[in-house]
C-alpha cells in the first residue's frame, strides 16, 4: 500500500476538531481525488502527511504509513520517504520555496539529500523534465530567485522539485489554481503522462470537478473535515448520492443553489452530519450520526441519499 491513513484526527490546540477521524488507502499507481470546499481540512491533511502542520494544530489521534513505514514517528524510513518516494506539490509555492535560494539551488536540493547527487549532475538529469514543463533550462533563468519568475513558473518549479527524485506517490494540493487554462492543461497532461509511463500514484486535491473527473479513478468528498461520500469518480459525478456532492456538481455547472451558504467555522459545527444546516432534506437522525469510521472506499454517510436520477 503506498499510503494508508487510519482514523487521523487533527485538532486545534484548544481541542476544536479540524479534520477527521479520516481513513483512506492508496495503492501503487492509484489516482485518488480529494474534493471539498474551502476550509474542509484538505491542506491540513497534506501538511500532516509531510510533518509540517502549522503551529496551533496537532495530531490528536490516528496513524498513517507510506510504503509500510510510519510517517508520524521519527525514523530513517520516514526521512527516506518524504521528498523522495512521496513528494508534495503545495497549494502555495511560497510554502516550498526559499527566497534566498536560486531556482537551480531549489532543483538540486532534494537530489542532494536523497541521492547524494551534485548540483550539476542533478540539473543535467532534470533538464528534460524542465523542458517538458515549459521552463527555460539556461543559466540565466536558473540563476534567478523565486520572486523573479511568474506565479505559473513558480508552480511548475514546485512540480519539478517534487518530481526531482522520481517519486512513486505525488500529493498535489490544488496545484493548478494559479495557472491559466493552457498551463493547467499542460500540467495535467504531464502528471497523467507520468502516471501512465511510470505508474506514479497520486492524491490530487482540487475544487475543479472537471479535472477530478479526468485525472482521478476514485474520489473522496470531504466536508467540515469529514468524509461524506466516496467511490469511482465517474459514478460520483454522474449519479451523486450525497446531497453535498450534488451541490458541488451544481455549483460546478454554474447553477449555484439559492441557499448556498458557507461551511460553518471549526467549533461551530453541528453535532452529527456537518452538512445538516445546509442540507435540503435533513432527517432527525442526522444529528446523531458519528463520524465515518473505517475506510470510506465506496459508499456514503447520509440518512437520506439521493435516488439515482433517471437517465436524461
Ligand atoms: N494554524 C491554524 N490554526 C488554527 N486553525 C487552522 C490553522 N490552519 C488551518 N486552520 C483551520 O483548519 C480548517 C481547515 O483548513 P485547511 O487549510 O486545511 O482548509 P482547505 O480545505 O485546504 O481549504 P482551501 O480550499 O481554502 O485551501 C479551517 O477552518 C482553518 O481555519
Ligand atoms: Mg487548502
Amino acid at each position: 500500500m503506498s499510503l494508508a491513513i487510519d482514523e487521523l484526527l487533527l485538532e486545534r490546540v484548544d481541542g476544536v476538531r479540524l479534520l477527521g477521524p479520516l481513513s483512506l488507502r492508496l495503492g501503487p499507481g492509484e489516482r485518488l481525488g480529494l474534493v471539498g470546499e474551502s476550509g474542509s481540512g484538505k491542506s491540513l491533511l497534506v501538511q500532516a502527511l509531510f510533518g509540517v502542520l502549522p503551529p496551533g494544530v496537532r495530531q490528536a489521534g490516528g496513524r498513517f504509513t507510506a510504503f509500510g513505514f510510519p510517517l508520524d514517528r521519527p525514523g530513517r524510513g520516514r526521512d527516506q520517504i518524504r521528498g523522495a518516494r512521496m513528494a508534495w506539490v503545495p497549494q502555495d509555492p511560497r510554502q516550498a520555496l526559499n527566497p534566498l535560494l536560486t531556482l537551480a539551488q531549489h532543483l538540486a536540493l532534494l537530489p542532494g539529500i536523497h541521492r547524494a547527487e551534485g548540483s550539476r549532475r542533478a540539473l543535467d538529469r532534470l533538464t528534460p523534465l524542465l523542458e517538458r514543463l515549459g521552463l527555460p533550462t539556461g543559466g540565466a533563468f536558473l540563476g534567478r530567485f523565486p520572486h523573479q519568475i511568474s506565479g505559473g513558473q513558480r508552480q511548475r518549479l514546485c512540480l519539478a522539485m517534487a518530481l526531482s527524485c522520481d517519486p512513486e506517490l505525488l500529493v498535489l494540493d490544488e496545484p493548478t489554481t494559479a495557472l491559466d487554462p493552457l498551463a493547467r492543461r499542460a500540467f495535467l497532461d504531464l502528471v497523467l503522462g507520468l502516471q501512465r509511463e511510470r505508474g506514479l500514484g497520486f492524491l490530487w486535491i482540487t475544487h475543479d470537478l472537471g479535472l477530478a473527473a479526468e485525472a482521478c479513478d476514485r474520489l473522496l468528498v470531504l466536508y467540515g473535515g469529514e468524509a461524506l461520500e466516496a467511490g469511482p469518480a465517474a459514478r460520483l459525478l454522474s449519479a451523486p448520492r450525497h446531497p453535498y456532492t450534488a451541490r458541488l456538481l451544481e455549483a460546478a455547472r454554474r447553477r449555484p443553489s439559492r441557499e448556498a451558504g458557507f461551511l460553518p467555522a471549526p467549533g461551530h459545527r453541528p453535532d452529527g452530519c456537518p452538512f445538516r444546516p445546509r442540507c435540503p432534506d435533513p432527517a432527525e437522525a442526522c444529528s446523531a450520526w458519528g463520524p465515518w469510521r473505517g475506510e470510506p472506499h465506496d459508499g456514503l454517510r447520509c440518512e437520506r441519499p439521493l435516488e439515482a436520477a433517471a437517465p436524461a
